[in-house]
Order: structure tokens, then sequence, then C-alpha cells
């Protein structure tokens, strides 16, 4: 298997890389791509650590190479935000970032599955699907959103209000990756909560992503906690393309929802996505944020639809 990642020099990009070295099954191959010049140190530097996965590293003019023939294309190359921007301001520069990318993507790796991270995901996503589309390659099986971090805060969070392991949770969040259009259902979970409880974790899931771009004080957004929810996906994904099949939840694109993508948990199997699985029974609050944000999501779905076909 070949895992590629796009924009591996990065705050998320060379964290992701170290921890996929660390964990991909051997004689697999992680190709690390990104504008900086920097990137093939990185590779060097990771090729040092004894796992036997093979590195390579691939600067500014071999994008193709280092996509060419990749199961797994994962993205997180672009900018992130500074204190004051929602993730919606950065689609001016990140849209045509993925774009590009996905372009080459088409020509010399058709048959991939893509985790995008590049924010705003809630367009990025179906930027990829419109490219992918107009290039005949486009299979909704292996497209992907990457909202693991939204799980994996919700886990953190609720554990620490309840004294719980935090490795013992899988709270399903669906909706979108952006303020409101994140919606954890803390009503299934089989944890008892006050309204009070689910009215402040709620938001504080929602806003988690801000906690951490006001704390890094204009340094970026959150890197290492993304980096651990990016392998995570990733490492999931390689499981179930090698037969070892779970559910995880994830920005794709759906049918007979009210939008065209969504994140829903996700059965994942050897073809990408293996079956879309109902959101269950919301609470009447879940069902009132779900009704309410579904305008804004499908306003950013339709702005990156439009800026692809564009
Ligand atoms: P960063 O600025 O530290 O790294 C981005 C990397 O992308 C840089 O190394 C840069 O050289 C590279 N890059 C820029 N243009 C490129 C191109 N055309 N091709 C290849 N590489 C390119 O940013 P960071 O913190 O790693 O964030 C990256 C993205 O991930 C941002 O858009 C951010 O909003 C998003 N993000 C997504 C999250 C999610 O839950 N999905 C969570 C946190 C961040």
């Amino acid at each position: 298997m070949k895992v590629s990642v796009l924009g591996a020099a990065g705050g998320i990009g060379q964290p992701l890389a170290l921890l996929l070295k660390n964990a991909m099954p051997a004689g697999s191959e992680l190709a690390l791509y990104d504008v900086n010049p920097m990137v093939p140190g990185v590779a060097a530097d990771l090729s040092h650590i004894p796992t036997p996965v093979k590195v390579t590293g691939h600067g500014a003019d071999q994008l193709e190479a280092a996509m060419a023939d990749s199961d797994i294309v994962i993205i997180p190359a672009g900018v992130p935000r500074k204190p004051g921007m929602s993730r919606d301001d950065l689609f001016n520069v990140n849209a045509g970032i993925v774009k590009s990318l996905v372009e080459t993507g088409a020509k010399v790796c058709p048959n991939a599955c893509y985790g995008i991270i590049t924010n705003p995901v809630n367009s990025t996503v179906p930027i990829a699907a419109e490219v992918l589309k107009k290039a005949g390659v486009y299979d909704k099986r292996k497209l992907f959103g990457i909202t693991t971090l939204d799980v994996i805060r919700s886990n953190t969070f609720v554990a620490e209000l309840k004294g719980l392991d935090p490795t013992s949770l899988d709270i399903p969040v669906i909706g979108g990756h952006s303020g409101n259009t994140i919606l954890p259902l803390l009503s299934q979970i089989g944890i008892e909560f006050t309204q009070e409880e689910i009215e402040s974790l709620t938001p504080r899931i929602q806003n988690a992503g801000t906690e951490v771009v006001e704390a890094k004080a204009g340094g970026g957004s959150a890197t290492l906690s993304m980096a651990d929810a990016g392998a995570r996906f990733a490492l999931v994904l390689l499981d179930a393309l090698n037969g070892k099949e779970s559910v995880i939840c994830t920005y794709v694109e759906v049918e007979n929802q009210p939008t065209r993508f969504l994140s829903l948990p996700v059965r994942l199997g050897k073809n990408g996505v293996e079956e879309i699985l109902p959101a269950g029974t919301l609470s009447a609050y879940e069902q009132k944020l779900f009704d309410e944000m579904l305008p804004t999501l499908e306003g950013n779905i339709a702005k990156g639809v439009e800026f692809a076909n564009s």
C-alpha cells in the first residue's frame, strides 16, 4: 500500500507523517510532498526511524511522482486559521490548492482514496468530487473529509466531564466540519447528561478548533491533535482496504439526505465506503441544531461546486 501526504512539511503534515511512519503495515510506502523545499529533509529525518515503511520526499516539481499509484492520498496542504478567522475565510487560498492537487491525482492515481484535511472541509471535499468527476474518475466511495478531530475532541471532553476513560468512548459526530455544522450526538452514547451539560458541551466541541487558534495567538490552528486524528483515519482506512472493516464518522457524498455531502457513520471496507449508516434517533435539541445548520452546510457545498466548475 502507498500513502501520500500532500502538505507534509506543515504543522499537521510532519507529525502526521511521523505517526504513519510508526504505524503503517510492513512493506508499505509513505510519499511526502510539499512546496516547502525542506520536504526531502523531513523524509530523510523520518527515514532514520527503524520501521519497515519506506519514506520518500518530493519537492514542488515532483507532485506526480509523489502521488503516482497511491492507494490513499491525505491532503493537509494549505493555510490554517489565525485568530478572528472562520474556516470559510480560508476558501480563497485553499480551494485552488486542493483543486490543483486533485487534478494531478486524477491523472496519476485514478483509483486512490482521498482524505481531505484542508479547510474549509465542507467546501474542499465537493471541490475534489467535481474535479474527479470532470476527469471521469470519480468514485464517491473513495472521497472523504476527515472529521475525526471532532470525534476525538468529543470523546476527550465527555470523558473529562464524567470521569471516564476517553479511549472507551466513540461519540458519533455528524453534519460538517465548521462551527454550527459540527453536531455531536451526545444522546446516543448511553451516558446521562443534564440539558445544561449538553448545552455547554455541544458548543465547546463546535468551537474547540477556535479555542486552539486563539491559544496559539496567530501561530496557526490545531496541528498535533489533527495529526493524531488524521493518522487514526488513514490507518482505519488502510485496514479497511486490506479487508478489516470498521465504522467511522466522516464527511462523504450521501443519498436521500438533506444535503449532497454530510458527515455520518460510515462502514469502510475494501472499496472505501461500503455502507453509509443512518444517524439514528436525534434528541429534540440535536434535531433542532441539525435543521438550523443545513442552510450553512448547503451554502458551503454550493460554493465548492461552483468554484470547481468555474
Ligand atoms: P501549515 O501552514 O503549518 O502547513 C501547510 C503546509 O501546506 C505547508 O507546509 C505548505 O508549504 C504546504 N502547502 C501550501 N500549498 C501547497 C501546495 N500547493 N501543495 C503542497 N503543499 C502546499 O498548516 P497546518 O496547520 O498544517 O494546516 C493545514 C490545513 O489543515 C489548513 O487548511 C487547516 O485549516 C486544516 N485543518 C483541518 C482540520 C480538520 O479537522 N480537518 C484541523 C486543523 C487544521
